[in-house]
Parts: structure tokens; sequence; C-alpha cells
């Protein structure tokens, strides 16, 4: 019977800064990281030591600053990438070297120009390696997702026999289905057995990462990689907070799952990401999007007031927002008219409401967003303040 803890291995400062246009320089970095620690996130993966002297500096600095969480570093199954990543973590208290090679027929023949049989003593050199660094060696099958399981299990086996003790599978180009994904990580954990961890690692091309990642675990995973907000390359990798939130609302789904995370610092958290690299979540995005806990529409608001669990799953507390929201709009009722008006300290005799209502909803159809200052200019005439 597997152990049901899920790893969370976070990865929004390193694939997450390959989105265009979110590259972080050190200080922004270590403010990252820190908060990634009290997020409760178990493996920060800092960045790849050997892409550029500013990562390995700012890999280091990580490696010092973070105490609770394990720093890892990426590496191609090179000797100059594997000691730049070995050097760089060197100094954490936990650390992890991340190791990878191409394993797709596709990426073997035309990327590496290598032969499988080469490709599997790459990756046995490059985690042996790795281990006069680290005691804790992942091994990542690039391209996982479009390469050939029984190549895999090959290579895995291989891997073990080496030294590695997680066994990342990664959709780097997020092609598969969650029944296929999660067919691959039967069919591999069910070799692999106890010998390693099994991580995956979606990317959203098809907008399937986060689903395939929670196929992934109910088939034997117990790593996920993942990053705030969802940053990534090109669509992004699949985002922590929606993995985190699904095992947690959907308990009853996921029984004995558990992770680390202290979700109260999840919008904390995606907010501090999107000040620094400057890339706002989309509004309608789960969890962290502005109109995530927001309700426009009538029976939507009139529903939430009377109870909130009528429209809402979980609550905007949870996530560490202080509170939903109701938004006025065309699409609103006068419940929620009546009660925003309250809010801003106004009291209505029932046919001031009416009337109030009724310029309401013509200056509704004029504009996107009702602000309360509109709503002040709206009633002053007709109502008296308390
Ligand atoms: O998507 C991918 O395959 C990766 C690996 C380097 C783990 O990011
Ligand atoms: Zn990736």
């Amino acid at each position: 019977m597997k152990n049901n803890k899920i790893i969370i291995f976070d990865t929004t400062l390193r694939d997450g800064e390959q989105s265009p246009g979110a590259s972080m320089n050190t200080e922004e970095k270590i403010q990252i990281a820190l908060q990634l620690q009290k997020l409760g996130v178990d493996v920060i993966e800092a960045g790849f030591a050997a892409a550029s002297p500013g990562d390995f500096d700012a890999i280091s600095r990580i490696a010092e600053a973070v105490s609770k969480s394990r720093v890892c570093s990426l590496a191609r199954a090179l000797e100059k990438d594997i000691k730049a990543a070995g050097e760089a973590v060197a100094k954490a208290k936990m650390n992890r070297i991340h190791t990878f090679i191409a394993t797709s027929s596709i990426h073997m023949e035309y990327k590496l120009k290598m032969t499988p049989e080469q490709v599997i003593k790459k990756a046995v050199e490059a985690v042996q390696y790795a281990k006069t660094f680290c005691e804790d060696v992942e091994f990542s099958c690039e391209d996982a997702g479009r390469s050939d399981v029984s190549f895999m299990k090959e290579i895995l086996d291989a891997v073990i026999n080496a030294g590695a003790t997680t066994l990342n599978i990664p959709d780097t180009v997020g092609y598969r289905l969650p029944t296929e994904m999660g067919a691959i990580i039967k069919s591999l954990s069910d070799f692999v057995g106890e010998r390693a961890i099994i991580s995956v690692h979606n990317h959203n091309d098809l907008g399937l990462a986060v689903a395939n990642s929670l196929a992934c675990i109910e088939n034997g995973a117990r790593q996920v990689e993942c990053t705030i907000n969802g940053l990534g390359e090109r669509a992004g990798n699949a985002a922590l907070e929606e993995i985190v939130m699904a095992l947690r609302t959907r308990k009853d789904h996921f029984s004995g799952y558990e992770t680390n995370i202290n979700i109260k610092e999840i919008y904390p958290t995606s907010k501090l990401v999107s000040s620094i690299t400057g890339i706002e979540p989309q509004p309608n995005k789960a969890i962290v999007g502005k109109n995530a806990f927001s309700h426009e529409s009538g029976i939507h608001q009139d529903g939430v007031l009377k109870h909130t669990q009528t429209y809402e799953i979980m609550s905007a507390k949870d996530i560490g927002l202080d509170k939903n929201s109701i938004v006025l709009g065309k699409h609103s009722g006068r419940h929620a008219f009546k009660d925003k008006l309250c809010t801003l300290g106004y009291e209505l005799k029932d046919e001031e409401i009416n009337e109030a209502f009724d310029r309401f909803k013509i200056l509704a159809d004029q504009k996107k967003e009702i602000f309360d200052d509109d709503l002040r200019a709206l009633v002053a005439e007709e109502i008296t303040k308390i």
C-alpha cells in the first residue's frame, strides 16, 4: 500500500521563469523562494545553475536562505551542468540535483542525435556523477508523454540502479489526455514499486496539465511538479494552487491524500509572483483569478447572500483572500444592490430602493463596472444617510 503524502515540487523559479517575459533577478527569486517555503512547498526548483552566472548565484543564495524546503537545481545529463548544479545547491540544508535527458524517438533522433543505448548510458553516468554531490537525485525522461513505455522502463531501471531516488515523467509538450497519462503512470509505478518515487510534470498546451496531474496521482505518482499561477514554457505548467485545492475540496474523491501546503498562503504567493513577474493571471483563472470568488448575476448574488455554498465550492478565506465579492453589473439583482448600499452606509426605504434600482439598471447598461462612487451619486438625492 503506497504512502499517500503528495510531495509538492515547485518549479516557478525554473520552468515558470521560462515564460516569456518572466525573468527575475536574484533578490526577487529569493523573495519568492522564502514565500514558497512559507507556503509549505516540499521542493523548490530554484533554477538551472548552468544557464547563467546569475542563475547560479540565485540558486546558491536560495540554498543558504531556505531551510525548511529542499532546494534543487536542474541540470542536463552533462558533466558541466551537474557540477554547476551540485556546487549551487551545496550549502542547502536539504538539496537535490535534477538531471534529465530526452527519451522520445523524435528527441533522440533529431535533437540529441543519439541511439537509445547511448541515451541510457548518458543517463546512468549523469545520475552516478550527480550522486557524488547529493544523496537526493531526481532523473527526468524529457518528453516522456511521447516516449515508448518499455524504453522508459529500461532507462528507469538503469538510473534506479545508479542511485536516482525520484523518477520524473514529464508530458513536456502537453500532448497527453488524463486517461492516457494515468495509464502511463500506472504502468511505470507498478514497474518501479517502492524503489523510487514517481513524479509527474505536466505542461498545459491542451489546457489539461492539472487534470493530467490529478490522474497521475490517482495512478501512483507521489510527487507533482507545478508552478504558481501555472506559469511556464508556452501555455505553462500545472498550477500548484489548482492541484492543491482540487485535492482538498474533493477530499471525498481523493481520500487520504495529503500535502504540506498551508493553503492560506496561496493568494499571497500568487500576488507576489504576479507583482514580481508582471504577469497577472487571467481574471477567470481558477482559485487566484480576480473573478474566482466574484459574483455578478442576480440569481447567484441572491443565493450567495443567503448561503455562500449555493455558488461556492470553497471559501475565499481558505486561500488567504479577505472575502468573496459581489460585483454590481447589469445582471445584478435587487438583493445585492440593497446589500451593497447598506455596506456603503445608506439606508433606503422600499420605494427609494425600487427607484434607485431602476436608475442603476439604466446606468449598468451603459457601464462595464459600477463603482462605489457611481452608487453614491445615483442614490444621493433620494436616500437618507444614517
Ligand atoms: O518539461 C520538461 O520536460 C521539463 C524537464 C526539464 C523536467 O521541464
Ligand atoms: Zn517543463
